[in-house]
C-alpha cells in the first residue's frame, strides 16, 4: 500500500466490535509490550527490528483504544532495568523514541491525544528530554485519550520517590505524617490524577509484573497472551477485552450474585 493510502486507512475510525459491551470497557488499559526480540529472532532479523515493528503495534493499540472509548492507555516502553541491555540496543531504543515522537506528535495532537512520559526522565538523552517536554506541553490541554509512556520507569523507584517527597514535606512541617493516606500517597506517584488501570495486558506469555505500576495495578485484571508484541493487533485486543468483560471484579469484597 502507498504511504498516502496507508495514512488514509489509519485515519479511519474503528467501530466498536459488536461483541463488546461499551458500558463495561476498561477505563484505563496498561500494557507490557513484551516479545519484540523473539519476534525478530523468529524471522532471522536483528532484535531492534522487533522494536521498530513494536511501534506499529503500539500505534494501532492507541488508535483502537481511542476509537473504542477507552480513556487511558499506559505502555511500558523502557524500564530502569533495560539500561542493562547492550549499548547498541539501548542507543537504538532512545533514537527510536526520538524519531517516533518527532514524527507522530502532529497526528497525536490532531487526534486530541494527551501524551505524558512517566519515569526518571532526567537520565534520558537531552534531545529526547526536549522532545518529551515539547510534546507534553503541546498536548496538555487535549481532551482525548491519555497516553502514558513509561520510560526509564521502575515501580519500586516510583514508590521510593513518593515516600521521599512525603517525608520532605513532613520534615518541613507542611504535612502531618498522620494525614498520609492512600489518596495522598497516590498523589505523589507519576500517575497522579490518573485512575488506576482496570486491565493489564502482557504479551509473549511471561507471567510477571516486572516492576510495572506496582501500586496502581493492585486491583487490575491480568490478561496474559502468547502473542508477541509486534503481532498484537485488533483481534488480540478484542480477545483481551472479551476476557476482561467475562471477569467478575470484586475489589476484595464478595460477589453480590454468589
Ligand atoms: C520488550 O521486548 C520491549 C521493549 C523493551 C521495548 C518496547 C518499546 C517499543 C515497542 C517502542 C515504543 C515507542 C514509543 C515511541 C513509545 P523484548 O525486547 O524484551 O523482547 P524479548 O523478551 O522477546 O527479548
Amino acid at each position: 500500500m502507498s504511504r498516502a493510502l496507508a495514512n488514509k486507512a489509519a485515519s479511519k475510525r474503528h467501530p466498536l466490535p459488536a461483541e463488546l459491551d461499551p458500558a463495561r470497557l476498561p477505563s484505563h488499559l496498561a500494557v507490557i509490550m513484551d516479545g519484540n526480540g523473539r519476534w525478530a529472532r523468529q524471522r532471522g532479523l536483528p532484535r531492534v527490528m522487533g522494536h521498530r515493528e513494536g511501534v506499529e503495534a503500539l500505534k494501532l493499540t492507541l488508535r483502537l483504544c481511542s476509537d473504542w472509548g477507552i480513556s487511558a492507555l499506559t505502555a511500558y516502553a523502557f524500564s530502569t532495568e533495560n539500561w542493562n541491555r547492550s549499548g547498541e540496543e539501548v542507543g537504538f531504543l532512545m533514537t527510536l523514541f526520538e524519531r517516533v515522537l518527532a514524527r507522530e506528535i502532529e497526528a497525536l495532537d490532531r487526534e486530541q491525544v494527551r501524551i505524558r512520559f512517566l519515569g526518571d526522565l532526567v537520565s534520558l538523552p537531552q534531545g529526547l528530554q526536549e522532545l518529551i517536554a515539547t510534546a507534553t506541553a503541546r498536548t496538555e490541554a487535549n481532551t482525548g485519550i491519555h497516553f502514558n509512556v513509561c520510560t526509564n520507569y521502575g515501580g519500586r523507584a516510583e514508590l521510593v520517590r513518593a515516600a521521599r517527597h512525603l517525608a520532605a514535606r513532613a520534615a518541613r512541617g507542611e504535612l502531618d505524617p498522620e494525614a498520609i493516606d492512600e489518596v495522598c500517597f497516590a498523589g505523589e506517584l507519576h500517575t497522579a490524577g490518573e485512575r488506576d488501570p482496570d486491565l493489564l495486558i502482557r504479551t509473549s506469555g511471561e507471567q510477571r509484573l516486572s516492576n510495572f505500576l506496582l501500586w496502581q495495578l493492585a486491583y487490575a485484571e491480568l490478561h496474559i497472551t502468547d502473542v508477541l508484541w509486534p503481532d498484537f493487533n485488533q483481534q488480540a485486543l478484542l480477545s483481551a477485552l472479551l476476557d476482561f468483560q467475562g471477569r467478575k471484579r470484586r475489589f476484595g469484597g464478595v460477589d453480590s450474585t454468589s
